[in-house]
């Protein structure tokens, strides 16, 4: 059976080229699409899948409206970060182009502050939060305090004293486009992912995955996304009413969230695919060609209902991130030993020679990733660790003066 995809040679412009946006530029690629990526940076590793590049930030709006229309594209795709969600949607929709998300239902999407009170309206399970406009007195700690408007760990803080809230705060609102911080209770429990797509008002949960994190200073960042979930209860039933409390009827979604001693909070959703090769995952895992999905919601093309049927490959599945030294980045080594492997898919290096790694805080000092599978999550874990370990990242101290 030939797997979904959107039909050949038609013109389609991506959102970023970063590591996030990889799997989907790959996939447009192999389908023979005629692909526009823009990022501000000209280094980014996604560009080698398109036909056309522009260096314009992924936030610049107006930059990507006279893009979109110069290119005359089909169709337009945010596939890895929040912000240009929305963008996409309203340039797509000023177009007159088709696009799975209304501007409205985009606009809801980018802000953690609008979900919170969209979830808080439709009774969906999640941390008690509050904004705050300055250190006030009286917040609770511990909190995590973070920007309602940003993502990847930008302003985000694990607050656990009363002195280090001031700064958390101060670090929020710096980061946030709308001037405020949005503290939160702290779910503590394991956290899953829950990657879905909708289609015409109906929500299919495709995997639930563990995300294993890191700890405080780089608090959040996604370290493993493991398939089969462990943790996750139901919390697929939990993403599909926050799926649905926010309006989004058609495309993928990837929602966060932690299971506290109460089940299932929902972290947040966003109205995409999830950053961390997560559609990938769901092909290696249940054979579901998210990224071919998304290709076909982008651009209007009819997508049938039996393409989402989950059918599981493998025991278990593991995205396991590598996270580099500090320094300046002189060369990858080990990466072909990483890919011969036994059972490893893919291995993706995110940067080049001359990239300087600073301190790890965010998912953006991440390095790269290995895609694995086995015979039981544990067995795709052991391999996703052991092609981790082949893969050294030379660094020198130079430029880091
Ligand atoms: N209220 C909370 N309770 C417990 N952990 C939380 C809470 N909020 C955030 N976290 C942790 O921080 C991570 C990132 O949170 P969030 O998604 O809100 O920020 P982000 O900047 O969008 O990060 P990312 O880009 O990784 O999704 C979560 O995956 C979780 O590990
Ligand atoms: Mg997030």
């Amino acid at each position: 059976m030939e797997g979904p995809g959107a039909a050949t040679g038609r013109r389609l412009l991506v959102l970023g080229a970063g590591p996030a946006q990889l799997g989907l530029l790959a996939a447009a690629r192999e389908r023979g699409l005629f692909v526009i990526a823009l990022d501000r940076d000209p280094a980014a590793p996604g560009f080698r899948y398109a036909d056309r590049r522009a260096i314009i930030s992924t936030e610049d709006e107006q930059g990507i409206e006279r893009l979109a229309a110069a290119e005359r594209v089909e169709g337009l795709i945010a596939p890895g970060i929040d912000w240009p969600v929305g963008i996409a949607a309203r340039v797509a929709d000023k177009m007159g182009l088709a696009h799975p998300l209304s501007p409205a239902a985009a606009a809801l999407a980018v802000s953690k502050q609008r979900q919170r009170e969209l979830l808080a309206q439709a009774g969906v399970p999640q941390p008690r939060w509050q904004l705050a406009r300055m250190a006030e007195e009286g917040l609770p700690v511990p909190a995590v305090v973070k920007a309602p408007d940003r993502q990847g760990q930008k302003g985000l803080t694990l607050v656990r004293s009363e002195e280090e809230l001031p700064g958390a705060i101060a670090a929020a609102i710096e980061e946030s486009r709308s001037g405020v911080a949005l503290v939160e209770e702290v779910v503590d429990g394991p956290e899953v992912t829950v990657n879905a797509f909708s289609l015409r008002g109906e929500y299919h949960p495709l995997t639930v995955t563990d995300r294993l994190t890191a700890e405080p200073p780089a608090f959040g960042v996604a370290l493993a996304h493991v398939w089969p979930s462990e943790a996750g209860g139901k919390a697929a039933e939990v993403a599909e009413s926050a799926v649905k409390a926010l309006g989004i009827e058609d495309g993928p979604t990837y929602t966060q969230l932690r299971v506290g001693p109460e089940g299932p909070q929902v972290i947040e959703v966003a109205a995409r695919l999830g950053g961390g090769h997560d559609a990938e995952l769901v092909k290696l895992a249940l054979g579901v060609d998210l990224n071919g999905l998304a290709l076909q919601a982008a651009l209007g093309e009819s997508i049938w209902s039996a393409a989402l049927h989950p059918s599981p490959q493998v025991g278990g599945a593991v995205v396991r991130f590598l996270v580099p030294p500090e320094g300046t980045l002189k060369e990858v080594e080990g990466v072909e030993e990483a890919r011969a492997v036994d059972g490893v898919q893919d291995v993706r290096v995110y940067r080049v020679p001359g990239h300087v790694f600073g301190p790890f805080r965010r998912g953006a000092d991440r390095a790269g990733a290995v895609l694995a599978a086995g015979d039981s999550r544990e067995e795709a874990l052991e391999r996703a660790e052991e092609a981790a370990r082949l893969i050294r990242f030379e660094v020198g101290a130079e430029s880091l003066v």
